[in-house]
């Protein structure tokens, strides 16, 4: 059942692009453009070989680097890898709420 939505979820990220990142998010969260063009590469490169990619949208910047821990073994990041990944996707995350949690997903 979990998983069955798990891939409906994934199915739907698959039609979500993901964001490429623009000068603008670069100075907006203070990393570079090259390390944040840098981290969607891996992003897609290493994380799309079970499920679709997630969209950065679906946590909020401080749920993702636990998620991107717990992915890390299954898709053999090495450390340069999770932090690239970890920058990209906290970039594009939806925006933390009061409890840390929820919220509607940030339009692009
Ligand atoms: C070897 C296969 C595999 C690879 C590679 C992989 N994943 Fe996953 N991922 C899974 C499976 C299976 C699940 C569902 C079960 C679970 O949550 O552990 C999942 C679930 C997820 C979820 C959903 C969690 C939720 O319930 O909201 C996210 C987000 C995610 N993966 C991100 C990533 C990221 C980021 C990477 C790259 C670092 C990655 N995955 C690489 C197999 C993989």
């Amino acid at each position: 059942m979990r998983r069955a939505l798990l891939f409906t979820l994934a199915l739907a990220a698959c039609h979500s692009a993901l964001p490429v990142p623009t000068p603008g998010d670069a100075s907006r969260v203070n990393v570079s453009l090259a390390r944040l063009a840098e981290g969607r590469e891996r992003y897609t490169g290493k994380c799309s070989s079970c499920h679709a990619p997630f969209a950065p949208s679906h946590l909020p910047a401080s749920a993702w680097p636990g998620q991107v821990d717990e992915m890390a073994k299954q898709a053999h990041l090495e450390k340069v890898d999770r932090d690239l990944i970890v920058d990209y996707l906290r970039a594009f995350a939806r925006p933390e709420t009061e409890r840390g949690l929820a919220g509607p997903p940030r339009s692009p």
